[in-house]
């Protein structure tokens, strides 16, 4: 395996000579060289806007973008044209919940582990029940058949990877069932396109939504996906260039998928350093990735289960969770915004503390006083974990009743 650090610019930046210890890919991950060139490229040698025309630099900018568009699709087995750039998970998710078509009443089932891009939406146009008792464990088949048996609801909204403790939910299994009784879904893929392998054909949903920025492409870029039989029926968010075919002062056509989910200029550049993030996932060892994803999953239970003044939030499994765990101070006074700070202070290791976009799985754990979150990518080591660790513990220790 080669040196992944060596492709990561970030990695070799001091603060206050301490190297970074990034731990906040769950917020978003580093960039390698790679991501970054084909981002400053397009600037520097394409330039111009797409499908505006047919001059030399034009054409060549556009050829890229739809190859760019047809290597996110492969990533995902989708067919190319079902593939819509959009800003990020939290658009394509509204998109989603702002276009579908629906009934008066129409109720959405949303998965209790999900961050706010994935109920938020939803709460403004649908009647919203929640499917899953303790959030931050994995939804199951049972639990999300029972209550799609009871809610009767037109959709799933599920999210795959929990942003709070890296547990997993069988998606797949949860679809299948859906598809079973005529539930359409939408799986949030934000936390899982980084991790594990996403092929919507397997996965038998009929949306899914991810961002580029977590899985080392620009931030700026996401993608929508749905079947076309869902996308052709979807009421574009934003109208405007790029989605029309013609125009007279009476009305208008739209274009055909996916341009009609496009509206204005995207993030070319943007488009481009996410191709060249899905080049560089697809060339890291699959086997290799998930055996490294365990090893840190099992670094992080070794290093903070048992930790004085720390508790971990819900459960956290090394064998079983993603390597993202949020932990809580058990020491009266002291904040989990205080630690994270004192651990980037002292130590230069970057984690996140708070809320994490998920409000109601810290009221379900009365924890609103936030947690902080250590979460590792394939750049991290067993050595960044001990660091994170050890700083931690200093972090805590005076104020720990000897
Ligand atoms: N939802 C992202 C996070 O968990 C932003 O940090």
């Amino acid at each position: 395996m080669r040196n992944i650090c060596g492709d990561f610019p970030l990695l070799h930046r001091t603060i206050d000579d301490n190297p970074i210890v990034y731990l906040d890919s769950a917020a978003t991950a580093l960039k390698p060289t790679a991501v970054i060139e084909a981002e400053a490229n397009y600037s520097r040698v394409l330039g111009a806007n797409i499908h505006r025309g047919v001059s030399g630099l034009s054409s060549e900018t556009t050829m890229h973008f739809e190859r760019a568009r047809r290597r996110v699709a492969g990533f995902i087995n989708a067919d190319p044209d079902l593939v819509v750039f959009t800003p990020n998970t939290t658009y394509a998710l509204g998109m989603i919940a702002s276009g579908i078509p629906k009934e008066h009443d129409a109720r959405v089932l949303v998965s209790s582990n999900s961050h706010h891009s994935n109920l938020l939406p939803w709460m403004d146009r649908f009647d919203v029940r929640y499917v899953g008792d303790d959030p931050l464990s994995p939804l199951t088949v049972e639990e999300a058949c029972d209550a799609m048996k009871r809610e009767r609801p037109a959709i799933l909204a599920i999210n795959w990877v929990s942003n709070v403790n890296g547990s997993i939910s069988p998606v797949a299994a949860i679809c299948a069932a859906a598809r079973e009784l005529g539930v359409v879904t939408v799986v949030d893929a934000a936390q899982a396109i980084p991790h594990l392998k996403v092929d919507v054909e397997l996965l038998q949903c009929d949306y899914l939504a991810f961002s580029g920025h977590k899985m080392l492409g620009p931030t700026g870029t996401g993608i929508l996906w749905g079947r076309r039989q869902h996308l052709d029926h979807l009421t574009p968010l934003v109208l405007g260039g790029g989605t029309i075919a013609s125009v007279d002062i009476n009305g208008y056509e739209l274009k055909s998928l996916p341009h009609r989910l496009e509206p204005g200029t995207p993030n070319i550049g943007g488009v481009l350093g996410l191709e060249a993030a899905v080049e560089y996932l697809a060339g890291i060892d699959e086997n290799w990735l998930a055996a490294h994803q365990v090893s840190l999953s099992q670094e992080i239970a070794n290093a903070f289960s048992g930790m004085q003044g720390i508790e971990i939030l819900g459960n956290f499994n090394g064998s079983t969770h993603l390597p993202i765990v949020s932990l809580v101070s058990a020491i009266e006074g002291v904040t989990a915004d205080t630690l994270c700070r004192t651990i980037s202070d002292s130590s230069s290791v970057m984690t996140r503390s708070g809320l994490h976009c998920a409000h109601p799985i810290f009221r379900h754990y009365g924890q609103m006083g936030g947690a902080l979150r250590i979460s590792a990518y394939l750049y991290n080591t067993a050595s960044d974990i001990h660091c994170a660790a050890e700083a931690l513990e200093r972090a805590v220790h005076p104020f720990l009743r000897t």
